[in-house]
């Protein structure tokens, strides 16, 4: 697998599969690669005829200073993990090669997508960030397909949002989100998390997993449901900074389950953040929460 650092090197290595008319796939990330990732990599190449894995930490998307400089860098094993799964090409530009000096533009996706949840704890820039970042992304590897994990679901509304209205010719793809074996949602900052932190991590997916429990046996009310969330988690002495469940495509709170709706939590675990999602489905009368690597959460509907 071959490195490149500019957009030149870039378009200058996809040129070849664009003129032969290959299909091109891009995964983007924000390296220190695990199983989430690897899953859209060997999707893509299952897929596509060329995988580019994109390595870019990107501080646009960092509302907080520390978050950025303690995020993992570890360049040269995922080099060698995305050619395991089958990427052709890693895309590792510098800060500068992406935002260069007189940088002035940026994307913003308006209206409740952005603003709600994340949007909330994180404030505008984050999104901003994301979207600006995702855009130029695309123009730069003009992929066919791109590839997301729906553990971010709101990032993957909001790129589909993107991508719609700035009318980019590229298939958004979203995958299911991997999980450990118990339970707790793959993330590049796991990696952060003390032993003890580790342990309380799996806070996260016991509460999506109670309030799914419970959404089974036939409770609607999403006082209930998210007060089996803040229960659960609670064991384990953390405190959501959000729970809500709201509907899958607008992010606009629910009341009561009557259709599928989309249950998102964040929480801060000492100083790392995470968070996780499920679809809860009032017509399911057994919980999909998984707890196993690889295994599917019931995905959303975006
Ligand atoms: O999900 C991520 O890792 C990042 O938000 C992304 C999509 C690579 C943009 O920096």
């Amino acid at each position: 697998m071959r490195t490149v650092r500019t957009v030149a090197e870039l378009r200058s290595a996809l040129a070849p599969a664009r003129r032969d008319g290959l299909a091109i796939g891009l995964v983007p990330t924000m390296g220190a690669l695990h199983e989430g990732h690897l899953s859209l990599i060997r999707r893509a190449a299952q897929e596509c005829d060329l995988v580019v894995v994109s390595l870019f930490v990107n501080p646009a998307q960092f509302n907080e200073r520390a978050d950025l400089d303690r995020y993992p860098r570890r360049e040269r094993e995922d080099a060698a993990l995305a050619a395991r799964a089958g990427a052709e090409l890693l895309f590792a530009p510098a800060v500068e090669e992406v935002y260069p000096p007189g940088f002035a533009t940026s994307v913003e996706v308006l209206g409740g997508l952005a603003e709600r949840l994340e949007g909330v704890s994180r404030g505008a820039e984050h999104f901003r960030g994301v979207a600006t970042v995702v855009t130029k992304l695309l123009c730069m590897a003009l992929p066919d397909v791109a590839y997301f994990g729906q553990k971010d679901a709101q990032q993957v509304l909001v790129i589909r949002r993107l991508v719609a209205d700035l009318n980019l010719p590229v298939r958004v793809q979203a995958l299911p989100t991997v999980r450990e074996p118990d339970g707790l949602a793959m993330s590049s900052r796991n990696a952060l998390l003390s032993p003890a932190e580790r342990e309380r991590a799996r806070s996260l997916s016991a509460g999506l997993r109670a309030a799914s429990e419970l959404a089974a046996d036939g409770e609607r009310a999403t006082e209930a449901l998210l007060g089996a969330v803040r229960e659960k988690m609670a064991e384990l002495d953390v405190e959501p900074e959000y729970a809500a469940l709201v509907d899958p495509d607008t992010l606009e709170p629910v009341e009561r389950l009557t259709e599928t709706a989309l249950l998102a939590i964040a929480a801060r675990i000492g100083d790392v953040r995470l968070i996780d999602n499920e679809i809860l489905d009032p017509t399911t009368t057994t919980t999909t929460t998984p707890t196993h690597p690889g295994e599917a959460i019931a995905t959303c509907s975006a």
